[in-house]
């Protein structure tokens, strides 16, 4: 039995943020048909409400019906004084439901260590089975990138990696006010190197990787142009802050059906090929496939799998 079993292979194609200090959005969370919530305890938390929000946390996850979805708490950063209560008060008073821990503004391999290692104690000392919490780790911080593949490697719990672009912008010092959007001024796009680098490190580690927020919530097109740049990639999902930018990122990190079932024709004209003729390569319409083909399919049948999709009939 592996760590964090449950939510490793659960889709996130949409990841809905609540803040843990408001009991109106936690109330409402269970609501919103997000794959993956998480209950945030840093940056949408202020300084003063840090501790009270941990009860509220707790009481929502333990008291509210979530479903079969990845839940989640964001604790706060390693350089803060709330990073080991949020763990222990969370997972030691609700670790039964509680899927991962995100942890933000992650700098080096070392923090997921640590991490790591306080999650052991916690969950001997709660009963719970020792790897039952995973970990998301966010990159957004210049020195994160920096170490972005040795924190990739850094646990057996880590579930995701994950692109912060608000933070992000500040600790490179770029001149901009608003965090995750385009930049009209940049000629191509500003993140496209960050964007490949997380998602390389990611994936040589098995990870799923995800997209941060976008700020605009008031711009459903602008999000769903912006969103693209990182499905196209690869990504498996992105963030949500409002409920509208959920049901637009179901939609865009799904396949469709008809590339789920290309994909399932592709594996079959292949197999065909291979098994009973001898041949590497064959055609396909007017298409070359080969082992390489069968590969993508199969990565198109996971997610489209994930995303609950059953391949239609003839
Ligand atoms: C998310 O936490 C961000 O900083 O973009
Ligand atoms: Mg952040």
């Amino acid at each position: 039995m592996g760590m964090s079993e449950r939510s490793r292979s659960l889709p996130r194609r949409s990841c809905l943020s609540v803040p843990g200090s408001s009991e109106r959005f936690l109330q409402k969370g269970p609501t919103i048909e997000a794959d993956m919530t998480f209950l945030d305890l840093e940056d949408s938390v202020a300084p003063l409400e840090k501790i009270e929000a941990r009860a509220k946390v707790v009481d929502a996850i333990k008291n509210l019906d979530w479903g079969d979805r990845v839940l989640c708490v964001r604790v706060n950063a390693w350089d803060t004084k709330w990073t080991y209560g949020d763990v222990i008060d969370v997972v030691g008073n609700a670790g039964d439901r509680l899927d991962e821990i995100m942890l933000p503004k992650v700098q080096s391999a070392a923090e997921v260590v640590a991490l790591d290692l306080l999650l052991t104690q916690v969950e001997a000392n709660a009963g719970l089975p020792i790897g039952h919490i995973g970990i998301e780790a966010q990159i957004e911080t210049t020195r994160g990138l920096i170490n972005v593949e040795e924190i990739c490697a850094a646990s057996p719990r880590l579930e995701t990696i994950i692109f912060g672009p608000a933070d992000f912008a500040a600790s490179m010092e770029m001149p901009v006010l608003t965090g995750g959007v385009q930049i009209p001024e940049y000629p191509g796009d500003h993140f496209h190197y960050v964007f490949s680098k997380i998602l390389m490190a990611g994936r040589a580690n098995g990870l799923q990787v995800i997209d941060g927020p976008f700020l605009k919530i008031r711009e459903p097109e602008l999000f769903r142009d912006y969103c693209r740049r990182t499905q196209v990639l690869g990504y498996d999902g992105k963030w949500a802050l409002h409920p509208d930018q959920v049901t637009i990122l179901n939609e865009l990190f799904s396949p469709t059906q008809e590339q789920f079932d290309r994909a399932h024709a592709i594996l079959d004209a292949y197999k065909e090929a291979t098994e009973g003729e001898r041949k590497g390569a064959v055609m396909f319409g007017d298409e070359m496939i080969d082992e390489a083909s069968r590969k993508m399919a199969l990565k198109f049948i996971a997610r489209g799998e994930r995303a609950g999709f059953v391949r239609s009939a003839g």
